[in-house]
C-alpha cells in the first residue's frame, strides 16, 4: 500500500506540472535538503538517496569541502569566458592532467557537451593525423549506449524514446552490439573509422558489465587499427565503480577521457575531456569552446571535487560497500529479484514479476520506507547511492528494500 501525497508535496508537484515541461517523470518525492548519504523532503522526512543525481554526488550531497570551496570562489569570481585568462583555469588544468597522467584537459560543462567535443575531437584528429578523406570519418558506438541528448548524441542511439521524431539523424556513426569484441574486429576493417566510443559499464542500459578484458582487448584492436579508444566514463567515472575509472578495472588508458557528473561533487555542471597532444592540439584557436567552459569557479570545485576523493577513500569505499551491497541482496534470495550486477556501488537489480509496473511501484514502496531509487528500462532498479555510505547504513537499506520487496 503506497501512501498519499502531503499537500505540500502536492502542491510542489503540480507546479511542475504546469509551467515545466513534461519531458520527465519523477517519482513524486519533493526533496529540499541533502546532506551526505540522506536527503529530505518537503515535510522533512528523510531518505537513503540510491540515485545520487545520476553519479553526479559521488562524493555524498553538500560535501563541506566542495561547498567550502564553491562559497569561497562564488564571492571572488565566477565567470570570465575564455577571452580572458583567469587564475584558476591553469592551475586545475595542470592538477586534473597529472591525476588522470594525460597532456591536456578541455573543459566543458555537461556530460553531452563532452561528448560532443571527444566525437569533434576524434573526427579532427582522422583527418589531420591518420588522413581519413575529408566528411567520410566514421565513429564506431555500441548498441544501447547512453551518451546525452543532442542531436548528434541521440543520432546514434538505439532507444526510440530518446530518438524518435528527432531526426534528420547525424551520420558518420556505425553501431555495434555492447561486449562484443568479433564484431567491433569487423567493424574496424573500415579505414575511415577514427573512433571507437564506448561506456565502460552501460549505466542507463541497465548496469551492463561488460566480460572482464573486453576493454583491454577492444583497446588492443583499436591501436592496431590506428582508432582512438574514446571512454564515456561520465557515470561510470571517479570512484563509482571501486577504481578511479571504470576502465582501471582493465588498465586501460582511454585515448580520450570523457568525464562529467561527479567532477563538481553535484554542484553545477562540470564536464571534461582529457587527451595527449597529438590529439588535443589538432584543435586550434577559435575552432571549439563554451563561454562557461572553463570558468573559475567550475574550476575550483572540480579541483576539490577530485581532492576528497582520493582523501577520504572512496573508491576503496565503494569497492568494500559494493561487495556488501551486491552480497546481502543475494541473501535476501527474493523471488522478485532476477539479477543482481554491477561494480563498485553502481549496481542494478532486475525485477521479475507478473505486473510489468512492478519496479516503478516498489519504487514507490521503498520511498514511503526511507529510500530513493528509479527504474530504468521498465524492470532494472539502479542502486548507486554516494560512496560515503558506510556499512551500517547499507545494512539498515538492504532491511529497507527486504521490507519493501516483502510487500510486492
Ligand atoms: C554515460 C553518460 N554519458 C553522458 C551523459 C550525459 O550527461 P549530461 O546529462 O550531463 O549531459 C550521461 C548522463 O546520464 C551518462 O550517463
Amino acid at each position: 500500500m503506497v501512501s498519499t501525497l502531503s499537500a505540500k508535496t502536492k502542491h510542489y508537484l503540480d507546479l511542475e506540472e504546469q509551467y515545466g515541461a513534461h519531458n520527465y517523470h519523477p517519482l513524486p518525492v519533493v526533496l529540499e535538503k541533502g546532506e551526505g548519504v540522506y536527503v529530505w523532503d518537503v515535510d522533512g522526512k528523510r531518505y537513503y538517496d540510491f540515485l545520487s543525481g545520476y553519479s553526479a554526488v559521488n562524493q555524498g550531497h553538500c560535501h563541506p569541502k566542495i561547498i567550502a570551496a564553491f562559497m569561497l570562489q562564488a564571492q571572488q569570481l565566477t565567470l570570465t569566458s575564455r577571452a580572458f585568462y583567469n587564475n584558476a583555469l591553469g592551475e586545475y588544468a595542470e592538477f586534473i592532467t597529472q591525476y588522470f597522467g594525460y597532456d591536456k584537459v578541455l573543459p566543458m560543462n555537461t556530460g553531452v557537451e563532452a561528448v560532443e567535443t571527444a566525437i569533434k575531437l576524434c573526427r579532427r584528429w582522422g583527418y589531420a593525423v591518420k588522413g581519413i578523406p575529408e566528411n567520410k570519418a566514421t565513429i564506431i558506438v555500441c548498441g544501447e549506449n547512453f551518451h546525452g541528448r543532442t542531436t548528434t548524441v541521440i543520432s546514434f542511439s538505439t532507444d526510440s524514446s530518446s530518438r524518435s521524431q528527432f531526426g534528420p539523424y547525424m551520420p558518420g556513426f556505425t553501431v555495434i552490439p555492447y561486449n562484443d569484441l568479433p564484431a567491433l574486429e569487423k567493424a574496424l576493417q573500415d579505414p575511415n573509422v577514427a573512433g571507437f566510443l564506448v561506456e565502460p559499464i552501460q549505466g542507463e542500459a541497465g548496469v551492463m558489465v561488460p566480460a572482464d578484458g573486453y576493454l583491454a582487448r577492444a583497446k588492443q584492436y583499436c591501436e592496431a587499427a590506428n582508432v582512438l579508444f574514446i571512454a564515456d566514463e561520465i557515470q561510470t567515472g571517479l570512484c563509482r565503480t571501486g577504481l578511479m575509472l571504470a576502465c582501471d578495472h582493465d588498465n586501460v588508458q582511454p585515448d580520450i577521457l570523457i568525464l562529467g557528473k561527479a567532477l563538481s561533487g553535484g554542484t553545477l555542471p562540470v564536464s571534461a575531456v582529457l587527451a595527449n597532444d597529438p590529439i588535443m592540439l589538432t584543435i586550434r584557436p577559435g575552432e571549439h569552446g563554451s563561454t562557461y567552459g572553463g570558468n573559475p569557479l567550475a574550476c575550483r570545485v572540480a579541483v576539490e571535487s577530485l581532492r576528497v576523493l582520493k582523501e577520504e577513500n572512496m573508491a576503496a569505499n565503494a569497492m568494500a560497500m559494493g561487495e556488501l551491497l551486491r552480497n546481502e541482496l543475494q541473501a535476501l534470495a527474493s523471488p522478485h529479484i532476477s539479477v543482481i550486477r554491477g561494480k563498485g556501488l553502481l549496481n542494478a537489480i532486475v525485477i521479475d514479476h507478473a505486473d510489468t509496473n512492478a519496479a516503478w511501484n516498489l519504487c514507490l514502496t521503498l520511498k514511503d520506507n526511507g529510500l530513493l531509487a528509479k527504474p530504468t528500462h521498465g524492470d532494472k532498479i539502479r542502486f548507486a547511492p554516494p560512496l560515503v555510505i558506510n556499512r551500517e547504513q547499507i545494512m539498515e537499506c538492504v532491511q529497507i528494500i527486504k521490507k519493501s520487496l516483502e510487500s510486492l
